[in-house]
């Protein structure tokens, strides 16, 4: 008899779905699945929740979403083959509430999302020693360019949006946010829009 085992039963048995190079960035440059399922069931409190994580990288985060959480969740990234990758575990599993799409966050809007997720993906234009590949341009601009958008799309979300930050530095956080739940000694901050 074949048993199979649950993908979401460590990280180990998550990064299996993968490639063999994606489980060399995954402790690094993915959600650990613990992280995972707190900030989730966070962000997606019930089954109208819509999630968006910004630099979605394999879909890590959006994959362990669904399977946590009743919510719906939309995974945006910069590196086509990462979306590829994703896409296909997604279809895999057969899961009906997360997609993957290749895109950069400064094209896409945020409106109608309740949720977001925020794993520092701009960082890697800050630390090059942090980057995921040589595929992409970096440069301390474009950090600047992201996050400045990243703001504007902050500002202009409904009172009650949640988000989740993770490795972020809180004065990136507009005053309007307020925290309302930390975990792992302040490294995953919980924040919802109140005014
Ligand atoms: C630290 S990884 C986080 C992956 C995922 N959120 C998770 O937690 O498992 C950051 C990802 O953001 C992506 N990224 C960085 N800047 C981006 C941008 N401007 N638009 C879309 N994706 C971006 C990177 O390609 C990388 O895959």
């Amino acid at each position: 008899m074949i048993t199979q085992t649950d993908p979401f039963s460590s990280d180990a048995a998550f990064d299996a779905l993968f490639p063999i190079y994606i489980h060399e960035l995954s402790p690094l440059h993915f959600t650990a699945l613990h992280v995972a399922q707190i900030a989730s069931a966070f962000l997606a409190p019930d089954e109208n929740a819509r999630v968006i994580d910004i630099g979605a990288g394999i879909g890590k985060f959006c994959i362990a979403g669904s399977h946590f959480t009743k919510g719906h969740f939309t995974g945006i990234e910069q590196r086509q083959h990462f979306v590829r990758i994703g896409n296909k575990v997604i279809k895999r599993l057969g899961l009906d509430r997360v997609e993957l799409l290749h895109c950069n966050f400064t094209d896409f809007n945020l409106q109608g999302y309740t949720g977001i997720y925020f794993y520092n993906s701009f960082h890697e234009n800050l630390v090059f020693s942090d980057v995921l590949d040589k595929k992409e341009e970096f440069s301390t601009e474009l950090y600047e360019l992201y996050t400045a958008h990243f703001l504007k799309q902050l500002n202009a979300m409904h009172i009650g949006t949640r988000l989740a930050t993770y490795w972020l530095d809180m004065t990136e956080i507009p005053g309007s946010y307020q925290l309302v739940e930390t975990h792992f000694g302040d490294k995953l901050k919980l924040w919802m829009k109140v005014g």
